[in-house]
């Protein structure tokens, strides 16, 4: 049974594979969490939540059920007593932003709910089962409705809130967070993923102080600098064993997570969007539905912890024909030509690629408008004739003619002062009336809010797709936002309009993946600006970073992985001198890390020698050979990526195949010897492929001992299949 009640308990109990979750309602009605973590037996955990009633000073409820200051909650609320961070707040009509929500009835049901509008995990009725609990604040009449649906297969639950307002009077939402999560006090240690661009998703772990620790954006995206991804450690956890609980937030605009240890070293975690700039006005009737946000507990450490998010992700999240289908193996344009290209250009790349193995041609920024430069041409989204002569229907036929696919680079969101849509509407773009607009690579963002806005932008789009032959589209994003506010909501609505223009995002992406299915979206923002499980939900591969270097995709490749599949990290092997670095590294171990990734090629191919011509296809071979492996299997990283090396290892799901590569970052004399597979079956026999046949045990414990033969920059990959 994955989510029990027991009537005279009032306790729920959550169960996945291997934890388990358990709360209950106590004599004042109030939610309080008693339990999260390895899988127990449904049993009378209420003792767990009992903390103490300090003194006056830590407040006790009117009824005397509770002292908030001290006990764990469900979903805790501001005002009435709980000092520490809440998840949620609400202004009522006469001002004052007490809350406070009380259980009144719950339903269990198999299935998932689908959020209205906004992206999540689906899971059919045999796969995941739902608990709704309906509270209520009785003063004000707002209805909170707690979800949690926890998944058959995978040790994860997906959580968010609704807020309905059932009064007669209008409501102000403050802050409504998607998920509160309550630890009991241990060493805690939070991880997090920080970066910045060319940068994006840097792992840094640090112990936790008391009070309140954030990471969040408030950029109207998820942002290069920070990822709504945070996990909670002990001490001692590593990368293969230990508690390791992972939080990962469904949701593209700004957002927060804060963590909270209190006085006495008990943490509560809140994931949401962000407070800051947010508010959302309910009129009597209206409801406010909150983004997902996804928890998994592993015992594994934080190895095990991203194996589940991978395979959650990849199955229940990512969707439409390209979920689980290979994906084809492409050349993009960008780094070899930047705008300087005309189509026999383009034609001549893709022709050379396709003999080498390549099987899709992106055609990336500059293809339309006056677009010869980054200074003007975004919003004007028809083909510029003086550089892909006969137009995009002729150019994409005469790559398919080749046996190719095409797919083609937009900016939707953006806008340039000077394009012809700006001249046209220049209310279109976010804006503050008499402010001047601050500018980021020359370009306004668009008010995703408004629907004229949304209908241009897919009219546009639609025009194309419907006279081109596009298999694949990159939606790129090069800014953040400045002067939100739209023309066309009242003042005292300007406060939803990051929220607003998130949500117009995703109803353009879904009207647009509606009418062309089959369309492969590659999601991007300057590199990785918004990489997050959002983005993942419409494009299942997302491009990963403007930094191609080998050495420092290793550290933004790692970043990434602790929750986003390998499927989705789009990685491409460049030119050397690299262009963002100027940093040579052979071409070999380019490929092998972007092998680590949804692979392809961002150069101008027609400009390699034939000896590296040569390479690509031997390199292309291996990408077909490892396909499965690399993009099903289970990842373990086995040496984190640190000034002198690198590890990673795929091991098939039925354990009878796996592939180790090794990276020396920097040669030194005094280095390890050997480096260790891991996740083999220790029973089973492994054969590499020059004939060494040995136990899993031992390719585990003893492992490969090439590594003192390489040298700054180099790479090798051991590849094993199971002997029977
Ligand atoms: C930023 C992206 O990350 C690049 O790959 C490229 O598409 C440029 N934008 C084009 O302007």
């Amino acid at each position: 049974m994955p989510i029990q009640y027991s009537e005279e308990l009032r306790l729920f109990r959550l169960a996945t594979p291997n934890t388990a979750y358990f709360f209950h309602v106590n004599e004042g009605g109030f939610l309080v969490h008693d339990y999260y973590g390895k899988t127990l037996p449904i049993c009378d955990l209420r003792y767990l939540s009992a903390r103490a009633h300090k003194a006056s000073f830590s407040p006790q409820s009117a009824d005397l059920t509770t002292t908030p200051e001290t006990a764990p909650v469900e979903y805790s609320c501001n005002g009435t007593g709980d000092y520490r961070i809440s998840a949620l707040q609400i202004r009522e009509v006469r001002g004052n932003a007490s809350t406070d929500i009380r259980y009144v009835s719950h339903k269990i049901y198999p299935g998932k709910p689908a959020l209205k509008g906004q992206p999540a995990t689906y899971g059919t009725e045999d796969e995941t089962t739902t608990l709704e609990v309906l509270t209520r604040d009785d003063v004000t009449g707002a209805e909170v409705t707690l979800y949690y649906t926890v998944f058959e297969q995978y040790d994860a639950i997906a959580r968010h809130a609704t807020v309905t307002n059932t009064s007669d009077y209008e409501m102000n939402l403050e802050r409504v967070y998607s998920l509160c999560c309550e630890l009991p006090f241990g060493d805690w240690e939070l991880c997090h993923l920080y970066g910045s661009w060319a940068k994006e998703r840097q792992f840094e772990r640090k112990e936790l102080p008391h009070g309140i620790t954030a990471v969040e954006s408030k950029r109207g995206s998820s942002s290069h600098h920070h990822n709504p991804f945070a996990a909670l450690v002990k001490k001692n956890t590593t990368e293969d064993a230990g508690d390791a609980y992972g939080f990962n937030l469904v949701y593209s605009g700004n957002f927060s997570i804060q963590v909270e240890q209190d006085y006495d070293g008990d943490l509560r975690l809140l994931m949401g969007i962000n407070p800051t700039d947010f508010g959302w006005k309910l009129e009597p009737g209206e409801s406010f539905e909150t983004p997902e946000a996804v928890s998994v507990y592993s015992a594994e450490g934080l190895g095990g912890m991203s194996r589940t998010f991978h395979k959650l992700y990849r199955n229940n999240l990512c969707r439409g024909p390209w979920k689980n289908a290979k994906r084809p193996l492409l050349i993009n344009n960008w780094e070899g030509t930047y705008f300087n290209f005309n189509e026999e250009k383009i034609y001549n790349i893709a022709k050379q690629a396709g003999e080498l193995g390549v099987e899709m041609l992106v055609l990336d920024d500059g293809w339309f408008g006056a677009r010869n430069h980054d200074k003007a041409g975004l919003g004007d989204w028809f083909v510029n004739e003086e550089k892909i002569k006969g137009g995009l229907p002729l150019l994409s036929q005469r790559i398919h003619d080749l046996g190719m696919k095409f797919g083609l680079w937009f900016e939707p969101e953006m806008i340039n002062p000077d394009s012809d849509l700006y001249r046209a509407h220049p209310d279109w773009c976010l804006q503050v009336e008499n402010r001047p607009l601050s500018i980021g690579r020359t370009q306004y963002v668009l008010d995703m809010s408004r629907k004229d806005v949304r209908d241009y932008l897919f009219d546009c789009m639609d025009k194309i797709l419907k006279t081109t032959q596009i298999e694949y589209i990159k939606w790129d994003f090069n800014r953040n936002l400045t002067e939100v506010a739209s023309f066309l909501l009242e003042p005292c609505r300007q406060k939803e309009i990051f929220h607003r223009y998130v949500l117009g995002l995703y109803e353009l992406l879904d009207r647009l993946l509606t009418a062309y299915p089959d369309l492969l979206l590659e999601g991007c923002s300057g590199g990785g600006g918004r990489f997050d499980p959002a983005m993942l939900y419409y494009s299942p591969q997302i491009w990963t970073s403007d930094d191609t270097d080998a050495m420092e995709r290793l550290t933004i490749q790692y970043g990434t992985s602790l929750c986003y599949p390998t499927s989705s990290i789009s990685s491409h092997v460049s030119v050397c001198p690299n262009h963002q670095t100027k940093r040579t590294t052979p071409l070999k171990t380019r490929g092998d890390v972007a092998l680590a990734g949804s692979f392809g090629y961002e150069l101008d191919v027609t400009k390699m020698s034939d000896e590296e011509k040569e390479e690509v296809k031997g390199q292309i071979a291996e990408y077909h050979k490892y396909y499965e492996l690399i993009h099903f299997g289970d990842l373990y990283r086995v040496i984190p990526p640190n000034e002198s090396e690198c590890a990673w290892v795929y091991v098939s799901e039925d354990k009878s195949e796996a592939l180790l590569t090794f990276v020396c970052v920097r040669f030194r004399v005094q280095s390890r010897r050997a480096v260790c597979f891991r996740g083999l079956d220790p029973e089973k026999i492994y054969a590499d492929e020059e004939g060494k046949v040995l136990p899993g045990s031992a390719w585990m414990n003893g492992g490969v001992n090439n590594v003192k033969s390489m040298q700054d920059g180099t790479s090798f990959k051991i590849h094993l299949t199971e002997v029977k």
